[in-house]
């Protein structure tokens, strides 16, 4: 055969780098080939991003070098990289709120007349999204798009620019399962047309459809690169971690106490239309049980535990807490009666960034008697509190005295739950707790829920991911449209009955 070796179109040699505390990138090599698809994996913090970010010029490698089509590139800058037909899609979006689609995709373009002919861009911008089924108006104002529509303009603003070599860094990490079809459809389109890529994600069915290959990152060193046809999903978190993963988890049996959380009837009328936001909802909760909320998003989950937690107002019904009236109490009586809660948006959640991954920590400790007597804090209960959730949510940082925001996405995160997981004292409302965590993480983040209702609490569970309900929660309601379409215990339950369920379906059982 005339088998001809294919030259890599990136290759990144012995590529070292050094933030205070962290060796992120410790000689790591990479090479992708025009074409292929290679996906980088490796838990929060193993240096995927930092590895990329000195691809695209955001950052420098302290000692390394980068090929790009065989020649050795200086990338200084994004535009060096975009010039070399290189473009990222980032875990956090880098668009300007207040500016349109069209000039966001525009900004920072180096071979831009004075005056941007905006017609012209407007209409390419129109072509492209038609042609990628982007579905973007290019003069909506970022700020109105949803987060789904905010990815797909990145997408825009990549082959409006005529990359090439695609990087994407958990594109689908902040979607919703939907939204993530969506997108992967349109990567598809865009792999279609031989462009190569680096994707990196947590998502192991991701890996399996569109990588060629899999390269492994563990504490900023490649431990594997292999052929994706040669792996499982199962080999591929193994390695990841660097110990066996558990994809169904031990649980002791069911054995729920009295009710704990009782939601009676509760609606939420719509000013607007005519469909209540919440239309009757009832559910209750005993100590010692995981209730599951299965639904796609929007329909009411969001504001179901804002009612519980006070954070919005119900119009009729009743919530009761041990049998005491808490309708529409205030957030901070409903801390006090015992709840805690991880909402979806993490970003609101009041971590400071300043302050030590240790005293971020033991925030809501602070408190209790356990660690301040008076006015002393007893330092060292709480340096051996945090020591402690920092093994268990297994957290990256070099130390507990590290800053906060030095940390990865991932983990702040982890951060977050671990702090409102602990902190539990009684009622647990998790929403989307594993959305963006890494496997090691989830599976932790999932033993802790049980664990809470191991101890007795009554935790209630909103998640889009039916395997994770089946596998965590004793019981799932599922909502659609501001109601709870039934509740299934899920040993009597499967993933066909809830999906039907949460479609709107009304599955009748004999
Ligand atoms: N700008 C920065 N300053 C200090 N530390 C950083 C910075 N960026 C990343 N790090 C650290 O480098 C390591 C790798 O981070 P990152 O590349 O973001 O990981 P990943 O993308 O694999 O989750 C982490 O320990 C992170 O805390
Ligand atoms: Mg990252």
């Amino acid at each position: 055969m005339n088998r001809t070796i294919q030259e890599p179109i990136v290759k990144m040699v012995q590529i070292t780098k050094r933030f205070p505390g962290v060796l992120a990138n410790d000689a790591v090599d990479l090479e992708l080939l025009p074409g292929e698809v290679l996906a980088l994996l490796g838990e929060n913090g193993a240096g995927k991003s930092t590895l990329m970010n000195m691809l695209v010029g955001l950052y420098r490698p302290d000692s390394g070098s980068i090929y790009v089509r065989g020649k050795l590139a200086d990338i200084h800058s994004p535009q060096d990289s975009m010039s070399l037909g290189i473009g990222m899609i980032h875990q956090e979006f880098m668009l300007v709120g207040n500016m349109t689609v069209a000039e966001n995709i525009v900004l920072g373009l180096k071979d831009l007349s004075f005056a941007p002919d905006f017609e012209t861009i407007k209409n390419r911008i129109q072509e492209l999204s038609d042609r990628y089924g982007l579905k973007v108006d290019p003069n909506a104002v970022i700020h109105d798009l949803s987060v789904g529509e905010q990815q797909r303009v990145e997408i825009l603003k990549l082959v409006y620019r005529g990359a090439d070599i695609l990087i994407l860094d958990e594109p689908t990490a902040v979607l919703t399962p939907n939204e993530s079809r969506e997108l992967n459809k349109i990567v598809k389109i865009m792999l279609s047309e031989g462009k190569s890529a680096i994707f990196i994600t947590h998502k192991m069915d991701e890996v399996i459809e569109f990588s060629d290959k899999v390269q492994v990152l563990r504490r900023g060193k490649t431990v594997n690169i292999c052929n994706t046809v040669d792996v499982t999903p199962q080999d591929l978190a193994n390695m990841m971690v660097g110990r066996e993963i558990l994809f169904s988890l031990d649980r002791c049996p069911f054995n729920p106490g009295g009710i704990k959380l009782q939601v009676s009837d509760v609606s939420i009328f719509n000013p607007l239309g005519s469909r209540n936001v919440l239309d009757h909802v009832s559910l209750e909760i005993h100590r010692g049980e995981i209730l599951g909320i299965a639904g796609v998003a929007g329909n009411g989950q969001q504001q179901l535990t804002e009612v519980i937690t006070g954070l919005m107002h119900c119009d009729e019904g009743s919530i009761l807490i041990d049998g005491i009236e808490m309708t529409n109490a205030t957030p901070l009586a409903i801390i006090k009666a015992g709840v805690s809660h991880i909402p979806a948006d993490r970003g609101a959640m009041g971590i400071v960034g300043d302050m030590t991954v240790g005293e971020n920590l033991a925030m809501k400790k602070y408190r209790t008697s356990e660690i301040s007597k008076g006015a002393v804090i007893k330092k060292s209960f709480m340096r051996v509190f945090a020591e402690k959730l920092i093994s268990a949510f297994a957290i990256k940082t070099p130390n507990q005295d590290t800053s906060v925001k030095y940390l990865s996405g991932g983990n702040i995160q982890k951060t977050i739950l671990a702090r409102e997981i602990d902190s539990c004292g009684g009622i647990l409302i998790a929403v989307y707790p594993s959305r963006g965590l890494d496997v090691g993480a989830t599976e932790a983040v999932r033993q802790n829920l049980i664990a809470q209702r191991d101890q007795g609490n009554a935790v209630l569970l909103v998640s889009e991911e039916i395997d994770e309900l089946l596998m965590v929660a004793d019981k799932v309601a599922v909502m659609f449209e501001g109601r709870i379409m039934g509740t299934r215990d899920v040993k009597e339950t499967n993933i066909e009955e809830l999906g039907m369920m949460m479609a709107g379906v009304s599955v009748r059982r004999a």
